[in-house]
């Protein structure tokens, strides 16, 4: 999955092992899409993450670590559609490229999600992984592209309790 990144895959490792890639992923600078209600939103999901790790450190049973990656999956469909709604909002010019790397992830994390809930899917380190590259990959290579683009500008946070999606 490095291979396909702007960065170098050697860059992207570094990274990641500056923010603790092999044992919990955490928020850091490096991060930074420069965008402060993005941020947090970030801040969440990689919190949902840590979530995960931690149930799955302590032994939680499958059905907790399924019920997290439910929770990961319904706060990044939520977050998508924030960064979709600004894009319109501002008439983002690289809005339709990155809306369609939102709708492959989440298609492949629902993918995942099913196979949990139906115990096709064990929840394993290499799960972990993905769902981690998932996050990572898409802030450090796709969000920060915007990172110019917002800066000044009013970000529009919809309730998400009145959230459609
Ligand atoms: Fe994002
Ligand atoms: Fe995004």
């Amino acid at each position: 999955m490095f291979s396909q990144l702007n960065r170098s895959s050697g860059e992207i490792v570094q990274i990641l092992m500056t923010i603790g890639y092999d044992q919990y992923v955490s928020w850091t600078p490096e991060l930074s899409v420069s965008v402060e209600e993005f941020d947090s939103q970030h801040q969440v999901l990689i919190g949902l993450i840590q979530k995960l790790y931690g149930a799955m450190e302590n032994g939680e049973g499958d059905g907790v670590s399924t019920q997290i990656v439910k929770e990961l999956i319904d706060y990044t469909d939520y977050h998508f559609a924030v960064e979709e709604e600004n894009f319109r909002i501002y008439g983002y010019p690289d809005a339709e490229a990155h809306i369609a790397e939102h709708q492959t992830l989440l298609k492949k994390a629902r993918e995942l999600y099913q196979g949990l809930e139906q115990g096709r899917t064990v929840l394993s380190n290499e799960i972990l992984d993905f769902l981690q590259d998932w996050v990572m990959n898409h802030i450090m290579k796709t969000d920060v592209k915007y990172a110019g683009f917002f800066n000044n500008r009013k970000i529009q946070i919809r309730d998400r309790a009145a959230s459609s999606r």
